[in-house]
């Protein structure tokens, strides 16, 4: 059974999104194994973004996740990861389907042209899936392959901040 770590951006505490965002990992029938309203310090920002620290806009990465409280949550069920990021949808909100957690809640900032770019509607002048000058915020984090769920879950939470327990709907959603 997989664990991902789910994580409200400040964006999606500051707009109110928290139940919203929540509510759909809950319908799905994912079992909710810790949450909590956290503010997260520019280290475990940084710790938690390592492989992005070479990117232009990493710098704007770190701001915006200490920039306010975040929702951290871990969640359970076989396949998690992959259908969490399903429901998340695309990195660039622009880019996310209708229906998804991105594409439905959340937009994008900067110029028309780099709008038009990021949406792939122009071809780039020069070979990049970057959106680097537009906004990094997409509402919602998460993990992206079942070693980092668990290599995030153990970052954001604590010993004893977990819980072990049983949905009562289980029998209902796995046979
Ligand atoms: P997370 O679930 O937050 O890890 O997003 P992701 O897995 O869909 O994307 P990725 O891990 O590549 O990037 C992490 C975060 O950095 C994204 O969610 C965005 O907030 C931000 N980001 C990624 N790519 C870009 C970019 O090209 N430009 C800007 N401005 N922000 C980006
Ligand atoms: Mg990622």
């Amino acid at each position: 059974v997989d664990q991902t770590y789910i994580m409200i951006k400040p964006d999606g505490v500051q707009r109110g999104l928290v139940g919203e965002i929540i509510s759909r990992f809950e319908k799905k029938g994912f079992l909710l194994k810790g949450l909590k309203l956290f503010e997260c310090t520019k280290e475990l920002a940084e710790e938690h973004y390592k492989d992005l620290r070479e990117k232009p806009f990493f710098p704007k990465l770190i701001d915006y996740i200490t920039s306010g409280p975040v929702v951290c949550m871990a969640w359970e069920g076989v396949g998690v990861v992959a259908s969490a990021r399903k429901l998340i949808g695309a990195t660039n909100p622009l880019q996310a389907e209708p229906g998804t957690i991105r594409g439905d809640l959340a937009i994008q900032t900067g110029s028309f042209s780099e709008v038009v770019f990021a949406l792939g509607l122009l071809k780039p002048c020069k070979e990049s899936h970057s959106y680097g000058k537009l906004s990094c915020r997409n509402v919602v984090h998460g993990s992206d392959s079942p070693e980092n769920g668990l290599r995030e879950i153990e970052l954001w939470f604590k010993e004893g901040e977990l819980c072990q327990w049983t949905q009562i709907q289980a029998p209902w959603l796995r046979e």
